[in-house]
């Protein structure tokens, strides 16, 4: 596919995507291993919750957990199970998880968080009463004042050999930030359910109620509104195999942003919001083949999903709770690929203005189309490529005024960028600045020295951030570059 041609089948085109693990190999069987550990301890802590020792459902329990173990060291001399943040590693590999799991999971790293545990080891040997000691303590009250301490302190106490915790390396997480972040982390994760529900809903020909679908860009509006910036940096999350769906709310979130850096009150955030939420749902009457079709378009395929945004119109039409499906959000659908000089389509006779409803909605879809990987013909592009190629071919028929808005939004490199540093460090952006003078100067985490050594945990800097002694920014960005190549989730550098 041509250059030029990416970016106009990069909102066309769906596919499944697999990112590169950050360990390669699984060779062990690690991964499927340690997702089974994960899911036993999470039964395990529930079922002590629930149910005195002898219950049937405690043994049980228990059995699953110590078989689980003792699948993982069939191969492995000990189990570390760590948590940073939100993820889980068994022996230094990340544990995938999708959004099915991720209550299980985070019910885990919860119940451990509240005693400012990090990890927990797990040697040959280790007996079932050792593990209803360990457990019974984790879900007993953690001390106010020390909790990880007293842990430690009140387990020694124990008869457990063949277990042991160690401390979790975040020293003091900010509990409001955290919270923060848990919102905005299930309010993404309830839209993508929500957008899978309505659109798996609307192809199998099922009555597809709009209120869960208003609720929840309703929660998004509000989110944006208060805290921008855990909203946005999700749209990094990639990690699903749900292109289809964690693109729709991508389209929504950026859309919603937009809004608010252009001055829309609240009601007309809930009409964008709603309508970029739903901006490709004419994607469900086109052959499922032709969207997950993994890799390029022929000219046919192209013609036939070039049906999609009048297509998508008739869908709302389906939709149960059409009278409150505002018009602006039914021309978004309609709308969102004319491009502003009407070169695009559908092909339109006569001359009209794409609504900004539907020029904002074009950008931030143009943006997260492009920058996703959904092939392995079509690398993504780098963002401050897209940006840049978005603000300055004016055959993209992008509006420029709202690409402005977008990169004052973003800055010049994107929240998930990956840029180099002139000290040969590689870096993740995590926000952008907030002074408009200083774009060019985000919020990064240093992730690799310049030896190519991980830094654990990543060290935050500031890129507007001057050294004294020369009266010059410290650091520098000299290149964006492809996480790909480094194997990097930049997903992992945002939760
Ligand atoms: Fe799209
Ligand atoms: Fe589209």
């Amino acid at each position: 596919m041509s250059a030029d041609a990416t970016l106009a089948h990069a909102a066309e085109t769906t596919h499944r995507h697999h990112p590169a693990p950050l360990v390669s190999a699984d060779d062990r069987g690690l991964q499927r291993k340690g997702r089974d550990l994960l899911f036993s301890l999470a039964a395990a802590l529930r079922a002590l919750q629930l149910y005195p020792l002898e219950n049937q459902a405690v043994v049980n329990a228990l059995a699953e957990l110590d078989a689980a173990c003792q699948a993982v060291l069939e191969t492995e001399e000990e189990v570390v199970v760590r948590f940073v943040g939100d993820f889980f590693f068994v022996n230094d590999l990340r544990l995938r998880i999708d959004l099915a799991s991720y209550a299980t999971y985070g019910s885990v790293g919860r119940a451990l968080a509240r005693h400012r545990i990090g990890e927990i080891s797990v040697y040959h040997g280790a007996e079932r009463a050792e593990w209803t000691a360990l457990l019974t303590l984790v879900n007993a009250e953690p001390d106010a004042e020390d909790p990880y301490n007293v842990f430690s302190e009140r387990l020694g106490r124990t008869a457990v050999l063949h277990l042991s915790v160690g401390a979790d390396r975040d020293s003091e997480p900010d509990p409001q930030d955290d919270d923060q972040r848990q919102l905005a982390k299930r309010t993404y994760a309830q839209t993508v359910a929500v957008a899978r529900e309505a659109m798996t809903g609307l192809r199998m020909g099922r009555g597809v109620s709009l209120r869960p679908v208003k609720r929840a860009v309703q929660s998004i509006v509000d989110q944006v509104l208060t805290n921008e910036t855990s909203l946005v940096g999700l749209t990094t999350l990639r990690d699903y195999d749900e292109y289809t769906f964690t693109h729709s709310v991508n389209v929504c979130i950026f859309s919603v942003a937009l809004g608010k850096k252009l001055g829309f009150d609240k009601h007309q955030l809930y009409e964008l919001g709603l309508g970029a939420l739903l901006h490709d749902v004419g994607k469900v009457r086109m052959p499922v083949e032709l969207i997950n079709k993994a890799g390029p378009l022929t000219a046919d395929e192209f013609t036939t999903l070039k049906e999609h945004p009048a297509e998508g119109l008739l869908s709302l039409f389906e939709m149960r709770g059409l009278n409150e499906l505002p018009l602006r959000a039914m021309l978004i659908a309609y709308e969102h690929h004319m491009k502003i000089d009407l070169t695009g389509y559908p092909v339109s006779y006569r001359p009209r203005n794409p609504t900004l409803f539907s020029r904002i909605v074009a950008v931030a879809d143009g943006f997260d189309a492009a920058t996703t990987k959904r092939s392995y013909q079509a690398q993504p592009w780098p963002a401050d490529r897209v940006l840049r190629e978005m603000r300055d071919n004016t055959t993209r028929g992008f509006d420029p005024l709202v690409v402005k808005a977008f990169i004052s939004m973003t800055g010049i490199y994107p929240v998930g960028s990956v840029v180099i540093l002139d000290s040969f460090e590689l870096a993740v952006v995590c926000a952008a600045n907030p002074n408009p003078e200083a774009l060019h100067q985000p919020m990064v985490k240093v992730i690799y020295d310049s030896l190519g050594i991980p830094v654990s945990p990543p060290r935050p800097l500031d890129l507007s951030e001057i050294d004294p002694a020369s009266g010059k920014p410290r650091h520098a960005i000299i290149k964006t570059t492809d996480p790909e190549r480094y194997g990097i989730n930049v997903g992992d550098y945002f939760v």
